[in-house]
């Protein structure tokens, strides 16, 4: 085999993505080279390129959503051999673990087998999306919030979910058919809240529906404003709203967010907070990454959960769309993404495709 490999390059802060090789990487000590079947493209994906965030080593390679199959084992991994289905979030704070390439490299630790009933671009839908959506509503305190909700979830890698009592607790999703949003909708029913209203078009409603949605607020009729979101959360219900997930993460959806809160409620945002908080409302801005030291822990704790949550169905994966043209296309993927042109649906790259 060649000791080369094609990869998406970003030579230099804000330089374009241009096509490139780099050495196929080897796995350290409780690592795993995985040979990238399927790659998910992210938001953060063009946001690093465009904005200049985040990385600071060039030429970068970006790409957090992996579904391959393991390559070769360092040395002390156990549980895991050549051949192995996999998915897993990479950093991207080094190029040898980013997706946008043949071969990356992870912690084994961090890395999960990708049940039968999925395939590989299935499977790439769900670590940076789940991840943002788990941490977000389930990551202990003080890592991400002060949220006291039913706990699905077990160290030691099983899950708690059938013990529980339904807590019928209200909850609103902004950004309801993301990707992030379809998995916050999911996790919200396994955890017993109730209802859960989705903020979203209302052409994806019967999907959201089906993950567990109970109402649907068309936002083509219903406007992100504190006053229109608040009223159309009355009209349904007027219980206090324990939670609200903002998947959008501008500053109308977290204002809008914000004043739809019972008080003792918790808004979670997917990026960085654009409101200034009361004392009697939490405001939770979610690193979803497994990889820091600080989120390690529950990001052994989703690994250790997820191979079973989405062979039993309990998580169903974002629907898919391809992307062609291997890295070429993942690059074209990119700006379609950019150019806000996705709706309810994951683009789902290959890198080894030519
Ligand atoms: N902090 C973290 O760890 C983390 C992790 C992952 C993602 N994120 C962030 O979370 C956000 C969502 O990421 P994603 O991958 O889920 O994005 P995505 O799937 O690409 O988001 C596209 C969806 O957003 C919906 N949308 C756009 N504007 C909306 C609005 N005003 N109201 C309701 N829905 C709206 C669109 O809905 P329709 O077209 O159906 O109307 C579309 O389905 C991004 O900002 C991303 O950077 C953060």
């Amino acid at each position: 085999m060649s000791h080369a490999q094609k990869a998406l390059l970003i030579e230099s802060k804000q330089g374009p993505f241009v096509l490139g090789t780099r050495p196929i990487p080897t796995p350290g000590a409780g690592e795993v080279v995985v040979k990238v079947h399927a790659a998910g493209l992210n938001p953060v994906d063009w946001k690093i390129q465009a904005y200049g965030i985040f990385v600071e080593d060039f030429p970068a390679v970006v790409g957090s959503d992996v579904a391959g199959e393991i390559e070769a084992v360092g040395q002390g991994v156990e549980g895991f051999q050549k051949g192995d289905r996999v998915f897993l979030q990479g950093p991207f704070t080094d190029n040898k673990n980013g997706a946008f390439q043949q071969y990356m490299v992870n912690p084994a630790e961090l890395t999960a087998k990708i049940p039968a009933n999925l395939s590989y671009s299935e499977a790439a839908t769900i670590p940076v999306a789940f991840n943002c959506a788990a941490f977000g509503l389930f990551a202990p305190a003080p890592l991400v919030g002060t949220q006291n909700f039913p706990d699905i979830w077990s160290g030691e890698g099983a899950l708690v979910i059938y013990h529980i009592a339904i807590y019928a607790w209200p909850a609103v999703v902004i950004g309801g058919s993301s990707s992030v949003g379809q998995y916050v909708i999911q996790l919200l029913k396994l955890a017993g809240f109730s209802p859960i209203i989705a903020y979203a078009s209302t052409r994806h409603a019967a999907h959201l529906t089906s993950l567990g949605a109970t109402h649907v607020l068309d936002r083509t009729n219903t406007l992100l404003t504190p006053a229109a979101l608040h009223a159309a959360v009355q009209a349904i219900t007027s219980a206090p709203i324990s939670i609200v997930f903002d998947a959008v993460c501008s500053a109308d959806a977290q204002q809008s967010g914000y004043a739809v809160l019972g008080p003792g409620g918790t808004i979670v945002i997917a990026g960085r907070s654009l409101i200034e908080a009361a004392p009697e409302r939490t405001v939770v801005p979610v690193l979803g990454s497994e990889h820091p030291p600080t989120h390690r822990a529950f990001g052994r704790v989703v690994v250790a959960n997820i191979t079973g949550m989405v062979a039993d169905g309990r998580i169903v994966p974002n629907r898919v769309e391809e992307v062609p043209g291997g890295l070429a296309g993942i690059k074209e993927g990119l700006a379609k993404l950019q150019r806000g042109e996705v709706s309810g649906v994951k683009l789902v790259g290959h890198p080894l495709e030519a």
